[in-house]
C-alpha cells in the first residue's frame, strides 16, 4: 500500500532512512561490523586477488560506485562491468577472484547467467540481493541480504542506498583486515555508517521544496547533463537514468572531464548540467568544469558538501550535503537526484511506477 503517498516511488523514497536502518541492524554489534551472516569468513581480504562485479542498470551503478571505492580502501583491483557484456566474453575469472553479483530482484537473467559463468570459472560469488528466495540469492555462494523491503516501482531507489551502503560495509570491513589500518580510521568510518539513517533523513527534509522548484523548469527541457569525477560520475549515472527512466527526457552523464571531448558542443544558453560535487579531493577539477558550461549558458545545480568554498556566481542552483566523509557522501547526494527525477516526471504527468516499456523484474536477456 501507498500509505498516503501519491506513488510508490515516492513512498520508497521516503522509506530509505529505515531501510537504511534495516540493513546495518544485525550488522554493526557493539559498534562493530559483522559480516558473518553472509558467509564471508572474518579475514576474507586475504583470500583474493581480485573483485569483479557485475549487475544491470541501477545495480550495475552501485557496483560503478563500488570500484572507486574499494579500489582505494582495499586496495584490491576491482573491475565493474554490466551482465549483458560480462557473459558474452571470456573475463578473466578464477578462484581467487571474489565475483559480486548485486541485484534487487534476484532474478535478472543476465546477472543470473553471469554468476553461474563465474562460478564454473571457479571464483565464489557473494551476492547483494533483496528479494529473499530468488535464484540469485539460491545459486550465490555467500549473500548479503539488502533488507530494503519490497520494492515495488519500476524505478529502483531504496534498493540502490542499500547495495550503496552494503559495498561502504564491505569495505570498512575489508579495511580492518588490513595491517596498515588504523583502528581509530575503522572506527571513524563505522561511526558514519551508523550516521547514515539520521542523515538520508536530514537529506529528504532540505531538498525536497528546492527540488520541486527545480523541476518546474527541467520538466520543460528536451536534453539535461549530469557531470561528476570519481564516485561523483557514478552518481551522475544513476541520476540520468532515473530521470530519462520515468520523465522520457533525454539524460546523459559524463565524467567532468571529459565534457569538452565533444559533448561540450551541445551545450548552450538554458541547458541545465547537474554537477556532482561530494568529492572534496577533487572539487576544484569539478569546479572548473562547471565554470565551463556556465561560461557557455548552461543553467548550472552544484550539489556539495556543506562548508565548501566556490565562486557562488557561477551556480544557479545550489544544494549543500551534511558534512560526511567523502567516500560516504554520494549516498546523500543520490536523494536529491531521486526527487528531481520524481518530481520532473509528476510535473510532466507521466506514469511514474510504471514507465513504458519497462519491467520491474527482466528476467528474460
Ligand atoms: O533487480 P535488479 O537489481 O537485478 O534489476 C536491475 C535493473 O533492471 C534495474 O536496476 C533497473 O535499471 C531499474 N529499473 C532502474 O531504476
Amino acid at each position: 500500500e501507498k500509505q498516503g503517498y501519491d506513488h510508490f516511488m515516492l513512498k520508497e523514497i521516503n522509506e530509505q532512512p529505515e531501510s537504511l536502518k534495516w540493513l546495518l541492524k544485525d550488522r554493526l554489534q557493539n559498534g562493530k561490523l559483522d559480516l558473518s551472516e553472509s558467509g564471508l569468513e572474518s579475514n576474507w581480504l586475504s583470500n583474493y586477488d581480485k573483485i569483479h562485479v557485475v549487475a544491470c542498470g541501477t545495480a550495475y551503478h552501485s557496483g560503478y560506485l563500488a570500484k572507486y571505492l574499494l579500489e582505494d580502501m582495499l586496495k584490491l583491483p576491482v573491475e565493474v562491468e554490466v551482465a549483458s557484456e560480462y557473459r558474452y566474453r571470456n573475463p578473466l575469472v578464477n578462484e581467487n577472484t571474489l565475483m559480486i553479483v548485486v541485484s534487487q530482484s534476484g532474478e535478472t537473467a543476465d546477472t543470473l547467467a553471469a554468476l553461474r559463468l563465474a562460478k564454473a570459472k571457479g571464483a565464489e560469488v557473494l551476492a547483494f540481493v533483496n528479494c529473499r528466495d530468488s535464484s540469485i540469492a539460491r545459486e550465490a555462494d555467500m549473500v548479503l541480504y539488502l533488507n530494503a523491503g519490497p520494492e515495488i516501482a519500476v524505478a529502483s531507489t531504496k534498493a540502490y542506498t542499500n547495495m550503496v551502503a552494503a559495498f561502504y560495509m564491505l569495505a570498512v570491513d575489508g579495511m580492518s583486515q588490513r595491517a596498515d589500518i588504523e583502528e581509530e580510521l575503522v572506527k571513524k568510518f563505522t561511526d558514519d555508517l551508523i550516521r547514515l539513517p539520521e542523515l538520508s533523513r536530514q537529506m529528504i527534509n532540505q531538498s525536497e521544496a528546492k527540488i520541486k522548484n527545480i523541476a518546474e523548469s527541467y520538466a520543460e527541457q528536451k536534453h539535461i547533463f549530469f557531470i561528476g569525477r570519481n564516485t561523483d560520475y557514478t552518481l551522475a549515472l544513476e541520476g540520468a537514468l532515473k530521470l530519462k527512466e520515468i520523465s522520457y527526457i533525454h539524460a546523459e552523464a559524463y565524467p567532468a572531464g571529459e565534457l569538452k571531448h565533444g559533448t561540450l558542443a551541445l551545450v548552450e544558453d538554458g541547458v541545465p548540467v547537474v554537477a556532482l560535487g561530494s568529492r572534496t579531493d577533487i572539487f576544484n577539477k569539478l569546479f572548473s568544469n562547471l565554470k565551463e558550461v556556465k561560461a557557455r549558458g548552461a543553467d548550472t545545480f552544484l550539489i556539495t558538501m556543506e562548508g565548501q568554498n566556490y565562486e557562488k556566481e557561477s551556480v544557479d542552483h545550489i544544494l549543500e550535503l551534511p558534512q560526511l566523509n567523502q567516500y560516504f557522501a554520494g549516498l546523500l547526494a543520490i536523494i536529491p537526484l531521486q526527487l528531481l527525477a520524481y518530481y520532473t516526471a509528476l510535473i510532466c504527468d507521466k506514469d511514474i511506477d510504471q514507465p513504458r516499456n519497462l519491467a520491474k523484474s527482466v528476467t528474460v536477456e
